[in-house]
């Protein structure tokens, strides 16, 4: 988890990162209730706005 953090340090500013830390919060509060796998889930609240600040020309080479 310490590498994705990471990652979005490098990428967002300090609100976007706010944003998914909370969001993966309220995901480890629900995976109980919805019986998901943790870790998964967790990362997956954590990543879900992961490219929100890339730039379209990296949009772009990667559809390429
Ligand atoms: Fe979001």
């Amino acid at each position: 988890m310490n590498d994705f953090l990471l990652y979005l340090s490098q990428r967002l500013t300090l609100s976007r990162l706010q944003h998914p830390q909370g969001v993966m919060r309220v995901v480890a509060d629900l995976v109980d209730i919805f019986r998901v796998e943790r870790d998964q889930a967790v990362t997956a609240g954590l990543l879900h706005d992961a490219a929100t600040d890339l730039n379209q020309e990296y949009f772009l080479r990667y559809v390429k």
